[in-house]
């Protein structure tokens, strides 16, 4: 049984792990119009990674006898000043992500909830891959500054490897086109 303060902070870090779902809708949406095409997609995988995770949090307050009580999503970005800017954001989203991670991490230690922070592992794991791939995009961006062939190759590539985490519906765009 998940106590009151864990059974909170989870519900909390659903709606963290659904907006960030939003929010990288919302920067695919951005760059759909701007005809990113690659970038695009690397997004919708991004956005099902979030998906998944959220679901992931909510199975798991539901198994452990914990009432799930969706918070409000936060409206996300929707103008952003070019590709960098956007990754730009989704690096600081990760990082914001991971820290919320930590601290319930944090949290379940002080509770001596063992199997909330055995569950949570897996949490911190991604958290280091997805703010290193979002790093590693940002930086190349920032290289790239205003080239436009550099920016059309790494459109390209990403495009290519927008796989996601196996076992995951990520690198389809909605309406479950294969990637
Ligand atoms: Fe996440
Ligand atoms: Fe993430």
């Amino acid at each position: 049984m998940l106590s009151k303060k864990i059974e909170a902070a989870l519900n909390t870090q659903i709606g963290h792990e659904f907006t960030a779902g939003y929010t990288y809708l919302s920067m695919a949406a951005w760059f759909e119009f701007n005809h990113w095409t690659g970038f695009a997609k690397w997004m919708y995988a991004q956005r099902e990674e979030e998906l998944m995770h959220g679901m992931k949090m909510y199975k798991f307050t539901c198994d452990r006898g914990g009432r799930v009580e969706l918070p409000a999503l936060v409206k996300p970005p929707t103008e952003f000043k070019n590709p960098h800017d956007v990754f730009a954001r989704a690096f600081l989203m990760e990082k914001a992500n991971s820290k919320t991670i930590n601290d319930l991490y944090g949290l379940a230690v002080d509770e001596r909830d063992y199997m909330t922070q055995s569950f949570l592992k897996w949490f911190l794991d991604e958290q280091v891959e997805e703010e290193n791939i979002t790093d590693e995009v940002e930086a190349l961006l920032k290289v790239a500054a205003d080239n436009p062939g550099a920016l059309v190759t790494l459109n390209n590539l990403l495009g290519q490897h927008a796989g996601g985490s196996p076992g995951t519906t990520a690198g389809r765009p909605p309406g479950g086109r294969p990637a």
